[in-house]
Protein backbone atom coordinates (compact mmCIF):
# COMPACT_ATOMS: atom_id res chain seq x y z
CA UNK A 1 0.00 0.00 0.00
CA UNK A 2 1.09 3.33 -0.53
CA UNK A 3 0.23 6.94 0.50
CA UNK A 4 0.81 9.83 -1.33
CA UNK A 5 0.60 13.57 -0.66
CA UNK A 6 0.45 16.97 -2.01
CA UNK A 7 2.32 19.58 0.10
CA UNK A 8 0.99 22.20 -1.54
CA UNK A 9 -3.02 21.49 -0.88
CA UNK A 10 -2.53 18.85 1.84
CA UNK A 11 -4.55 16.47 -0.08
CA UNK A 12 -3.34 12.59 0.62
CA UNK A 13 -4.12 9.68 -1.92
CA UNK A 14 -3.89 6.19 -1.75
CA UNK A 15 -2.30 4.66 -4.79
CA UNK A 16 -4.27 2.14 -6.97
CA UNK A 17 -1.90 1.71 -9.98
CA UNK A 18 2.04 1.97 -10.11
CA UNK A 19 3.05 5.05 -12.50
CA UNK A 20 4.88 3.61 -15.24
CA UNK A 21 7.87 6.36 -14.93
CA UNK A 22 9.48 8.23 -12.65
CA UNK A 23 7.87 10.07 -9.71
CA UNK A 24 4.39 11.77 -9.89
CA UNK A 25 4.40 15.12 -10.45
CA UNK A 26 3.42 17.38 -7.38
CA UNK A 27 3.15 14.68 -4.66
CA UNK A 28 5.37 12.62 -2.55
CA UNK A 29 5.39 9.23 -1.23
CA UNK A 30 4.16 9.25 2.67
CA UNK A 31 6.39 7.05 4.71
CA UNK A 32 5.11 5.58 7.98
CA UNK A 33 7.00 7.33 10.96
CA UNK A 34 7.85 10.36 9.49
CA UNK A 35 6.15 13.12 11.17
CA UNK A 36 6.90 13.51 14.94
CA UNK A 37 3.97 12.57 17.13
CA UNK A 38 3.50 10.43 20.21
CA UNK A 39 4.16 6.98 19.71
CA UNK A 40 1.38 5.29 22.51
CA UNK A 41 -1.08 7.55 20.59
CA UNK A 42 -0.10 6.69 16.73
CA UNK A 43 1.10 2.99 16.60
CA UNK A 44 -2.02 0.88 16.47
CA UNK A 45 -2.11 -1.96 18.73
CA UNK A 46 -3.67 -4.97 17.05
CA UNK A 47 -5.06 -8.20 19.06
CA UNK A 48 -6.73 -10.97 17.57
CA UNK A 49 -10.41 -12.80 18.39
CA UNK A 50 -11.15 -16.00 15.88
CA UNK A 51 -11.85 -14.42 12.92
CA UNK A 52 -12.19 -10.80 14.24
CA UNK A 53 -8.63 -8.22 14.03
CA UNK A 54 -9.12 -5.62 16.46
CA UNK A 55 -7.29 -2.47 15.77
CA UNK A 56 -7.04 0.35 17.80
CA UNK A 57 -4.91 3.86 17.59
CA UNK A 58 -3.12 3.64 20.23
CA UNK A 59 -2.39 2.19 23.39
CA UNK A 60 -3.55 5.18 24.46
CA UNK A 61 -6.61 6.03 22.64
CA UNK A 62 -5.52 9.00 19.67
CA UNK A 63 -7.77 12.08 19.90
CA UNK A 64 -11.10 12.12 17.47
CA UNK A 65 -11.64 15.71 17.43
CA UNK A 66 -12.16 17.70 13.86
CA UNK A 67 -9.12 19.42 14.33
CA UNK A 68 -7.00 16.17 14.96
CA UNK A 69 -8.25 12.66 13.64
CA UNK A 70 -7.65 9.32 12.59
CA UNK A 71 -8.65 9.57 8.88
CA UNK A 72 -8.26 5.43 8.03
CA UNK A 73 -7.27 2.26 9.10
CA UNK A 74 -5.67 -0.49 6.56
CA UNK A 75 -4.75 -3.96 6.72
CA UNK A 76 -2.41 -4.72 4.32
CA UNK A 77 -1.88 -8.56 3.41
CA UNK A 78 1.68 -10.39 2.35
CA UNK A 79 0.16 -10.13 -1.41
CA UNK A 80 -0.56 -6.29 -1.62
CA UNK A 81 -3.98 -6.36 -0.95
CA UNK A 82 -5.52 -4.72 1.56
CA UNK A 83 -8.92 -3.77 3.66
CA UNK A 84 -9.55 -0.08 4.98
CA UNK A 85 -11.43 1.30 7.11
CA UNK A 86 -12.07 5.53 7.00
CA UNK A 87 -12.65 7.28 9.86
CA UNK A 88 -14.74 10.07 11.15
CA UNK A 89 -14.18 12.04 14.44
CA UNK A 90 -17.55 10.76 15.92
CA UNK A 91 -16.06 7.53 15.87
CA UNK A 92 -13.45 5.99 17.87
CA UNK A 93 -9.96 5.76 16.77
CA UNK A 94 -10.18 1.77 15.97
CA UNK A 95 -11.71 -0.35 13.23
CA UNK A 96 -12.48 -4.41 13.38
CA UNK A 97 -11.58 -6.23 10.37
CA UNK A 98 -12.71 -10.24 9.31
CA UNK A 99 -9.69 -12.30 8.56
CA UNK A 100 -12.25 -15.45 7.68
CA UNK A 101 -9.32 -17.07 5.33
CA UNK A 102 -6.55 -15.22 5.99
CA UNK A 103 -3.11 -16.28 7.04
CA UNK A 104 0.44 -14.80 7.44
CA UNK A 105 1.65 -11.70 7.91
CA UNK A 106 -0.19 -8.44 8.04
CA UNK A 107 0.73 -4.59 8.42
CA UNK A 108 -1.42 -2.17 10.24
CA UNK A 109 -1.66 0.97 9.08
CA UNK A 110 -3.53 4.09 10.55
CA UNK A 111 -3.04 8.33 8.74
CA UNK A 112 -3.53 11.06 11.36
CA UNK A 113 -4.56 14.58 9.83
CA UNK A 114 -1.74 15.80 11.58
CA UNK A 115 0.58 13.44 12.18
CA UNK A 116 0.65 11.20 9.45
CA UNK A 117 1.06 7.53 8.38
CA UNK A 118 1.99 4.62 11.56
CA UNK A 119 2.53 1.07 11.14
CA UNK A 120 2.89 -1.74 12.98
CA UNK A 121 3.29 -5.35 12.09
CA UNK A 122 1.32 -8.58 13.66
CA UNK A 123 1.05 -12.27 12.43
CA UNK A 124 -2.31 -13.92 12.07
CA UNK A 125 -2.65 -16.84 14.36
CA UNK A 126 -3.82 -20.29 12.57
CA UNK A 127 -7.53 -20.81 13.80
FE1 LIG B 1 -2.20 12.57 15.78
Amino acid sequence: MKIYKCDDCGAVFELVVEPTKGAIEGLREVKAGEVDGALEKHVPVVEQDGHKLIVKVGSVAHPMTPEHYINAIWVEFEDGTYVKKALTPDMAPEAHFCMKNKSGKVTVYEYCNLHGLWKTEFTLKAE
